[in-house]
């Protein structure tokens, strides 16, 4: 691979989740992608080698970078076979590597993606056959080259998807409680409170630790993809020079935290598995978790960022105790954080209303497919509805 190629941009598309497109584009334009427009779950961008590389490694709030390499029009079954057998898949597969197809459709001619994904593998298969007489693998749990399809309509897009397995799965939580959030979601919340690092920050309920691991990834600058692998890196025109450069700068820029970080949960379990957790992300010096009942504790908090989710009452509590559960959230915040800012994401919409202050600031964000809320509560005296 020579320079001028390596340097040449092209398109990138980076998923997200619902709401926080916004934040994925400020962190695009922080690591030099340029022409970012933001889409519905996702932002598209031009950017070299480079950017496609740093978009997996640095990026907090992507849940995968795609690269598209064809688009077109199919109004059928057939045409859609023949637009796919007609990409030169040598430039990007052999023989001996292995391959998965992601397909999502949307409109009334492609209405099942499954369908799409078996007929863009096999377009893929015959070519191979075709030419050598033998053809490559599917391996749909770890494949060597993941492919997309997305098709809305009649208009199809063929990307290669250099993320692999989804960028929420970061590699530092390989233990977990019940109904723990993604670290894409976690990230994101962090960035949406625009809490810079400078105050203490607080998840008074953090199961597996999974906000305040990432508020210290934040806080020191530490490269969320330092974890894991990536599928790029199974690329035909996979640059490792480039690659081990950019770990290399990206470690480099790890900051220190001056200020403290805490995790709290009345589970002594959960605390356990997040001090695991924390150990494996390279952030257990700065985060103190200890076992602490938030609603029974007597400790007055002043001139702090608390970002929790309660429990939402699916599976964990009861509906008729969820409604006392969340006033009583409400009452200990009014008591005994005053001069903090509390953000609360909770899939309950109704009960997040009997926290009993006003909302400074209400986002809607999803949590896979349950729709929630993250109020901000601005918490200083006479901040009582
Ligand atoms: C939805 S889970 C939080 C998941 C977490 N954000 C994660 O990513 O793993 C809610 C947590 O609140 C904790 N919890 C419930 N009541 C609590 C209380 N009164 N004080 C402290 N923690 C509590 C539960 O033990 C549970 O771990």
């Amino acid at each position: 691979m020579n320079k001028t190629e390596t340097n040449k941009d092209f398109t990138i598309v980076a998923k997200t989740l619902f709401g926080l497109e916004e934040i994925l584009a400020k962190e695009l334009e922080n690591i030099g992608a340029t022409n970012i427009k933001i889409l519905q779950r996702a932002v598209i961008y031009k950017g070299n080698k480079e950017i496609l590389y740093k978009s997996n490694l640095n990026l907090r709030t992507a849940i995968r970078i795609l690269k598209p390499i064809k688009s077109f029009e199919a109004k059928n079954e057939k045409e859609l076979y023949n637009e796919i057998k007609k990409i030169d898949w040598e430039e990007f597969l052999s023989i001996s590597k292995t391959f998965a197809i992601d397909g999502t459709t949307s409109g009334e001619i492609f209405k099942h993606s499954k369908y799409v994904s078996l007929l863009t593998k096999d377009a893929i298969v015959d070519k191979f056959r075709d030419k050598f007489g033998e053809r490559p693998s599917v391996d749909i749990e770890n494949p060597d080259i993941r492919i997309n399809i997305h098709i809305t309509d009649t208009n199809c897009s063929v990307a290669l998807d250099s993320s692999g397995t989804n960028l929420g799965k970061r590699g530092y939580k390989l233990k977990q409680v019940f109904a723990p959030l993604s670290e894409v979601l976690a990230a994101g919340m962090v960035l949406s409170t625009s809490w810079n690092g400078e105050k203490n920050f607080i998840d008074p309920m953090c199961g597996s630790g999974t906000i305040p691991i990432e508020a210290a990834l934040i806080a020191k600058n530490i490269a969320p993809g330092s974890f894991r692998n990536f599928g790029f890196e199974n690329w035909k025109d996979f640059d490792k020079n480039l690659w081990n450069q950019l770990k290399k700068d990206a470690k480099n820029s790890i900051t220190e935290c001056k200020i403290k970080i805490f995790g709290f949960d009345n589970d002594e379990n959960a605390i356990s598995i997040s001090k695991e957790n924390a150990e494996r992300a390279g952030v257990l010096p700065i985060i103190s978790f200890k076992k602490q009942d938030f609603l029974n504790s007597e400790n007055e908090i002043t001139e702090s960022t608390l970002v929790f989710n309660p429990p939402y009452g699916e599976r964990l509590m009861e509906d008729d105790e969820i409604i006392p559960f969340y006033q009583e959230i409400g009452t200990q915040l009014k008591h005994k954080y005053n001069g903090c800012d509390a953000w609360i994401l909770s899939g309950n919409l109704r009960a997040i209303k009997f926290i009993g202050l006003r909302p400074a600031k209400k986002i809607a964000l999803f949590n896979g497919p349950i729709e929630c809320r993250f109020n901000k509560f601005e918490l200083y005296r006479g901040s009582k509805k």
